[in-house]
């Protein structure tokens, strides 16, 4: 019968000051729910240190979460397991302050409800509007709002019918299938297991039964076919079959499937799996699946169903919920995860930015830790997916940095956004290769990076004096100059560093394959892009050279007065004083700014004669 049990996943939402320790001790305390040691262990410590007199203080069950936080220890998420006679339960319990919006988001992106704490005697907060926006955010359609410390309010029915008429009216738009309210007093527990004597008013059924008769599993099962292909299994010439975990809809063994990427169809032939084949499968199933016929598949293609097809496209419109210190910023190369596929994307642009709290929309040029932004997503490669609202196994990605693999982002998507379509690459007769022969050279990229005033500009320019000298076709682009013309429009906040660095990458590559050996000079302050310039060429035409002058020597330098400037104030983000400078770890060669100008400039010849480009 265990087995038999359906699962509900739901989040709690609220602060230790809303009471959601003490609901969900309460909870699993009149639900008999606990064990002997845990009823041994909270009489004494609600003896010891409680706060309820003789009773028993169930926040004192739960605080382990804020006190290996205050510790200083992170948890993302705690979740907890209870089964009652009808259901089985997953409570994720996320910390309700504004740091942890992310942490929230994970509690919440499998969760298929969520309990709203509201303190009676407030009503509703900023944080309550944050919850629920994240919620609805993360595609949960059910909400319960338990409106707590009725007891505090003398379980007054106007204070509740107030609180009702107000929630109702402000989640009116965030696309919940249902909302339930209830009046509750998780310290006395009314309405928590059993009904409140104190508050006959109520006809509702109190928390526990809400939440064993939701009918809010995720009805995944009765979306479109779709399985993201995980693995092709081929153990011999007489065996093909693709692996994945159903992620929406069912199949059966006859049934038509389609690969969105290249339209091909086929019919399934066999579901093999771990305990013998089937006949079905459904969503949640990890199956093997054998086609009819051979057509292409590869791990990250989606099979779906051929009358329902899923969007497949390399732009899609999403919205984003930032996760990492470090802001989010357009035209950085981040890695993306949408079903089994990982590839290069970048945010092309950012929107507006959603306040969490007010849902008001602004323009933004950035995203910071438990921001929401609206974005335009470039991938690499096609993918399918839905529309996050639609599916929620198949609209969503995470954002990877691709130095740390840390996730820095979640997102929905919203739906496809199409390229300037008709837009083919154009064979070229005479090509780069053509180009660099007529030219006797190696075409390359010299990529000085350094401080503002480290020699970079200097350096380059007695370097292509004597690249000149020795019969080479050279070109310069420098910072200071681009900006006056290409790049004239960008500034100097992170976002605009970015843009500036994406914009040399490409005309450098288009530099390159003119022929020309070609010298950069931008501070280029961020690894991340330094390597996305890398990647646009190749192995050997790449050559990162890092002029390394301390910035006390650049201070004193101060060729265009900029650090006085700075060092009093009035430039704010200046490299190296109010904006960082990520120094490269493995350049191709280091130079001492210290050194001789004339003996750097040596330093890169020989690195040239070295690496055979001279
Ligand atoms: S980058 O960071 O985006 O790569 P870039 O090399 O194009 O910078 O431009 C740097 C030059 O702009 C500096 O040499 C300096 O003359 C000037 N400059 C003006 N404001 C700033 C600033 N806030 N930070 C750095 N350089 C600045």
């Amino acid at each position: 019968m265990a087995a038999e049990k359906d699962l509900l996943r739901f989040l709690t939402c609220g602060s230790v000051d809303d009471g959601k320790s003490t609901l969900i001790g309460r909870l699993l305390w009149d639900a008999k729910l606990l064990c002997d040691d845990q009823i041994a262990t909270l009489e004494a410590e609600s003896r010891r240190i409680g706060t309820q007199g003789e009773n028993l203080d169930f926040a004192l069950l739960l605080d382990g979460l804020q006190a290996e936080r205050e510790q200083g220890i992170t948890i993302d998420v705690a979740y907890r397991f209870f089964e009652t006679a009808t259901r089985k339960f997953i409570v994720a319990d996320t910390p309700g302050h504004e740091q942890y919006t992310r942490n929230m988001a994970t509690g919440a992106s499998t969760a298929d409800a969520a309990v709203i704490l509201v303190d009676a005697r407030k009503g509703i907060l900023t944080q309550t509007r944050r919850h629920s926006f994240i919620v609805s955010l993360l595609g949960i359609r059910h909400v319960v709002v338990a409106v707590n410390k009725m007891d505090l309010v003398g379980y007054d029915r106007e204070v509740f019918d107030g609180i009702r008429a107000a929630y109702l009216d402000f989640a009116k738009d965030l696309g919940f299938a249902s909302i339930t309210c209830l009046p509750i007093s998780a310290l006395k527990g009314d309405n928590v297991c059993a009904g409140s004597a104190a508050m006959p008013w109520f006809d509702g059924a109190p928390l526990m039964t809400l939440l064993e008769t939701l009918d809010a599993r995720s009805d995944a099962a009765a979306l479109p076919f779709r399985m993201p292909v995980q693995w092709v299994c081929r153990p011999n010439l007489d065996f093909r079959g693709f692996c994945g975990t159903v992620a929406s809809g069912r199949i059966a063994v006859g049934d038509d499937v389609v690969v969105p990427a290249s339209g091909q169809v086929s019919q399934v032939k066999r579901i093999v799996t771990f305990d013998g084949d089937l006949d079905r499968a459904e969503a949640g199933d990890a199956v093997n699946l054998v086609l009819a016929d051979e057509i292409d598949v590869s791990r990250g293609d989606t099979l779906a169903e051929t009358r329902d097809r899923p969007e497949h496209a390399d732009q899609f419109s999403a919205k984003i919920l930032w996760m990492h210190a470090d802001p989010m910023l357009p035209n950085r190369k981040y890695l993306i995860k949408i079903g089994t596929t990982v590839a290069g994307a970048q945010i092309n642009r950012l929107d507006c930015r959603i306040n969490v709290n007010t849902f008001e929309r602004t323009a933004a040029t950035e995203l910071a830790l438990n921001e929401v932004g609206v974005c335009d997503v470039a991938v690499d490669q096609a993918v399918s997916f839905d529309p996050y609202a639609v599916n929620r196994g198949t609209g969503r990605f995470i954002l990877i940095d691709r130095y740390t693999n840390a996730t820095v982002g979640c997102g929905m998507i919203e739906h496809a956004l199409r390229r300037a379509t008709n837009v083919h690459w154009h064979p070229e007769t005479v090509d780069k290769r053509a180009r660099a022969v007529l030219k006797g050279q190696k075409p390359c990229v010299l990529w000085f990076t350094g401080l503002s005033g480290s020699g970079k500009s200097t350096i380059a320019n007695l370097l292509e004096q004597r690249l000149h000298a020795l019969g080479r076709h050279t070109t310069i682009l420098d910072g200071d100059n681009v900006r006056h013309g290409l790049n004239r429009d960008l500034g100097f906040t992170d976002a605009d560093r970015v843009e500036n660095i994406r914009r040399v990458g490409e005309v450098s590559k288009l530099m390159v394959d003119a022929g020309l050996i070609t010298l950069v000079a931008f501070i280029s302050p961020f690894r991340s892009e330094r390597q996305m310039a890398r990647e646009l060429l190749g192995e050997d035409e790449f050559f990162e050279v890092f002029v390394d002058t301390p910035l006390e020597v650049c201070r004193s330098r101060d060729p265009k007065g900029l650090y006085a400037k700075a060092f009093a104030g009035q430039i704010p983000n200046f490299t190296g004083v109010g904006s960082p400078y990520e120094a490269p770890e493995t350049p191709d060669l280091r130079l001492d700014g210290n050194a001789q100008a004339t003996a750097n400039a040596e330093a890169v010849v020989n690195m040239l004669r070295e690496k055979g480009i001279l």
